[in-house]
């Protein structure tokens, strides 16, 4: 057991994953080394995430695991980082004894000096949230790969009645353009071929009176051959001007992850989401005429507080009308702290259960729809590696976020882009053969060839 070497593991969203890799970035830069395994490692972190009720108690359970680490090892620093951390440091801390260290999102530059504390014997507790620190000085830990994060504002200020982010990661803040472009450069220097621009919201990006759609479109400038995607907007801040930039750069992915909640407008009145379905459906439409071939995908909620029959066919209604290319759906948990909260959780878990699962057959089956007519049409793939069940196939994603799976051939290699044509398709993956693929070096290249 080394005690500069850490591990840690990361829960919830791509947020936390991007978070990861500041932390290591800070500590590598101060001497650690990420562990190859749980055992050796001197340091044992959980980045956590506190969105849902079972998110927590996940955490809590592998805290349980834990603690037979530290019986055999006793110096093991265990710490707790991200959205967990203030909410629960006294819980972890002082009644349950589960933890030595806890570090909230905004404090990661000092983890050093918390793991010092946490190793003297001490508690190392950081849990402040700050309205400035984007860290964007910090070189963020990764390992080579195709496929990069990169966080450009934190935070949250829309206070939807649901959710504890702008409880757990504070008020929102963006990060400065020219420094996002320059870790871009350095991605495209390592070979990168993708990034994702993360935030809470990221339309309401702001450095200096430089927009979202400034920054994409910097982004976008830097390598012709790097995709660009990025999540989470809100529908009240897609701008016109956003819209247009997307259609203009061809390395922008023509996909936007646009949280809908309810397709209720009394319920989205509810959860304070500032907008109606009827300027949602607009957006929507307007997004599909200025980006040919534009696909979405959604975050829905079941069972919000007083939600009826009725709100909920409405949900089912708004799907069919968009015809999301998927959904991340989940069941709503009450969360301390929030202002639905203190509403009544009067939908019973039954009912919650049996909307969600019907939420959740309509999606599988307008994905596999939606798929259907994409068999045999021409799609550019990034080539992310072999299949997952096989090493005769490759597989990569389209534009719009897709997996394609297509035979394996000796001039295609990994990090290329391929033009396939689409065979065979299910709800989750697209099929194409090998007799229509051609290799192209770069996005651009790609569409305007
Ligand atoms: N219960 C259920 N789902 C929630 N989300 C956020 N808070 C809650 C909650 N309390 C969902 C929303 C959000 C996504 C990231 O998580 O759909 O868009
Ligand atoms: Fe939470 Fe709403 Fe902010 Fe998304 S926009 S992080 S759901 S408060």
């Amino acid at each position: 057991m080394k005690k500069t070497s850490v591990y840690i593991e990361t829960y919830g969203c791509q947020m936390n994953l991007a978070d990861t890799e500041v932390v290591l970035g800070v500590l590598n830069s101060k001497g650690y080394k990420v562990a190859d395994n749980i055992e050796d490692a001197g340091i044992v972190l959980l980045n956590t995430c506190s969105i849902r009720e079972n998110a927590e108690q996940r955490i809590y359970g592998r805290l349980g695991n834990l603690k037979k680490l530290k019986d055999k090892n006793p110096e093991t620093v265990i710490g707790i980082l991200g959205c967990m951390a203030e909410r629960l440091r006294d819980d972890l801390v002082d009644k349950r004894k589960m933890v030595d260290l806890v570090v909230g999102p905004d404090e990661y530059r000092r983890i050093p000096e918390y793991i010092d504390e946490a190793f003297g014997g001490g508690k190392g507790i950081g849990v402040k949230l700050s309205r400035t620190e984007t860290y964007d000085d910090i070189i963020p830990y990764r390992e080579e790969g195709l496929s990069a994060w990169i966080s450009v504002m934190r935070g949250c200020d829309k206070f939807c009645t649901f959710c504890v982010v702008p409880f757990t990661r504070g008020r929102e803040r963006s990060r400065n353009l020219e420094s996002v472009v320059e870790e871009i450069k350095q991605l495209s220097e390592r070979g990168f071929k993708e990034v994702t621009l993360l935030g809470q919201n990221v339309n309401s990006y702001n450095d200096n009176n430089r927009d979202f759609a400034d920054l994409l479109a910097a982004a976008a400038s830097v390598d012709g051959s790097i995709r660009v995607r990025f999540t989470t907007s809100h529908p009240q801040d897609l701008s016109d001007k956003l819209l247009y930039t997307i259609a203009e750069y061809p390395n922008l992915c023509n996909y936007i992850h646009l949280p809908v909640q309810s397709g209720s407008n009394r319920i989205l009145e509810l959860m304070n989401r500032t907008y109606t379905i009827e300027h949602y459906l607009n957006l929507i439409g307007k997004a599909k005429k200025i980006i040919p071939g534009v696909s979405f995908s959604t975050d829905i909620i079941s069972g919000f507080p007083t939600e009826t029959f009725e709100d909920h066919l409405m949900t089912l209604d708004v799907m069919e009308k968009v015809r999301y290319d998927g959904a991340y759906m989940f069941k709503y948990s009450a969360r301390e702290g929030t202002k639905a909260y203190k509403m009544e959780d009067d939908v019973d878990d039954t009912t919650k259960t049996k909307r969600l699962n019907e939420i959740i057959d309509l999606q599988q089956r307008i994905s596999y729809e939606v798929n259907q007519e994409l068999i045999g049409k021409e799609e550019i793939v990034l080539v992310e590696g072999f299949s997952k069940k096989s090493d005769l196939f490759y597989s990569g994603r389209t534009d719009s976020n897709k997996v394609v799976v297509f035979p394996i051939n000796k001039e295609i290699n990994v990090g290329d882009y391929v033009r396939t044509k689409i065979t065979r398709a299910t709800s989750g993956t697209l099929f194409a053969d090998d007799s229509n693929l051609v290799q192209v070096r770069s996005v651009r290249e790609s569409i305007t060839a």
